[in-house]
């Protein structure tokens, strides 16, 4: 049989600090802190802690070449490359089911930059809620814990040399870049009539044209730009109030501006998943449609392989994507908003996504407002 190490991983010296009981009474530092290694492996969904014997051993086995399982085991001892095996991160070629290598299969054959998919896969929620680990504090609470905020605008260069420039002229986009903001009060009563998310959808993720640009090479023109032309993200929608839709969970096509049921829910089913996705921000609630952004990673790391700035473009797009949305919305009367405070965990169980092949990256949705504000929004004075 034949080994060889995963193709990513990093190991950190974690510190753990905790509150020395025992010396907080003797009147002693009160701050206690323990090391220990842990392992960062992005084929398993777990941290994993070693011991330095364990990270010296890893650092021994290749992550290309398979070697012989008895050459390891002479160098390292065969307790050492079981354990190094039973924990993912040595693998075997066997001919036995093994997850973990099928996890690593699918990360090398993604493309993923390493550190990118450390960061990546590290970074997911799984049962966050606001007020339990989420806090958002108030702008009052910031400031008394920090002090005043850095500036919201600065100079720099030689004030004097400043360059005055005229004011800028009005223009069509001014209706709806005026009155966009992010909605946090939604009518849970009000439905999103049929056609309006027909039109946000098409217009912000639909195919506006199709283009051959080499064999075997069709790229999309959307509203929104995309690195290298590629368009990744695909939406996911979380229906709760639209006429004609019923409840539940669909993918909406590019091409086809069809939404493809996944999953039937009724409506308590799909308030409290809307409820989990934006890891209990009820502000967001009761808007009748959420759309999940995930980027396909194989679509741009086709392009950008192993590259060190091809998930930061994944997150520029869903950006782009949502300002689109945002003003689609805004056109239509009603508020949208976009968070990065999700539930990953969540949002693939719901929707069967793999992290490694589908990043989750943001969840936008609109709705009509509700009469009253009770959550903060930053409307422009009418
Ligand atoms: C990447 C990103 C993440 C955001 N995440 C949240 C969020 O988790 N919760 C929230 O209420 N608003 C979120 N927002 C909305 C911002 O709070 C909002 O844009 C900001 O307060 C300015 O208000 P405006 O959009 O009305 O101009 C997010 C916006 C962006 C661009």
């Amino acid at each position: 049989m034949k080994i060889r190490r995963c193709a990513v991983l990093f190991i950190e010296p974690r510190e753990d600090l905790g509150i020395d009981w025992a010396a907080l009474f003797s009147g002693a530092g009160a701050l206690s802190a323990s090391l220990r290694w842990v392992a960062l492996a992005p084929h398993l969904d777990r941290e994993t802690t070693i011991d330095a014997a364990q990270v010296a051993a890893l650092g021994a086995v290749g992550q290309t070449a398979w070697t012989e399982r008895l050459d390891a085991e002479r160098q390292l001892g065969a307790a050492m490359v079981d354990s190094l095996l039973a924990l993912g991160l040595l693998l075997d070629d066997g001919a036995s089911d093994n997850p973990a290598r099928e996890r690593d299969a699918l990360l090398r054959d993604q493309h993923w930059r390493p550190l990118s998919a450390a960061a990546h896969m590290f970074s997911r929620w799984d049962g966050m809620q606001v007020d339990k680990g989420m806090h958002f504090p108030s702008f009052e609470e910031l400031v008394q814990s920090y002090g005043a905020p850095p500036p919201p605008a600065i100079g720099r260069g030689d004030p004097e040399a400043a360059i005055k420039l005229p004011p800028p002229a009005s223009g069509p986009l001014d209706a709806q870049l005026m009155q966009r903001y992010t909605g946090r009060n939604y009518d849970p009563d009000a439905v999103l009539p049929l056609d309006v998310l027909a039109r946000v959808l098409q217009r912000t993720f639909g195919a506006q044209a199709e283009r051959m640009v080499a064999q075997e090479a069709l790229v999309f023109k959307k509203t929104s730009p995309s690195a290298g032309g590629l368009h990744p993200t695909e939406a996911y929608v979380l229906v709760q109030r639209v006429p004609g839709v019923a409840p539940g969970l669909y993918h909406y096509h590019a091409v086809h501006h069809v939404l493809e049921p996944l999953t039937m829910l009724d409506a308590a089913a799909a308030s409290e998943l809307a409820r989990q996705f934006v890891a209990d921000q009820h502000w967001f609630v009761d808007a009748p449609v959420m759309v999940v952004m995930a980027a396909r990673v194989a679509r741009n790391f086709w392009k950008y392989r192993n590259h060190a700035k091809a998930y930061r473009a994944l997150m520029l797009d869903a950006g782009h994507l949502s300002q689109t949305f945002y003003l689609l919305a805004t056109e239509a009367g009603m508020p949208g908003f976009v968070t990065a405070a999700i539930n990953e965990m969540v949002i693939e169980r719901a929707f069967g996504l793999d992290p490694l092949s589908d990043a989750v990256v943001a969840v936008c949705g609109c709705g009509v407002a509700a009469a009253g504000q009770t959550t903060l929004e930053l409307r422009l004075e009418e």
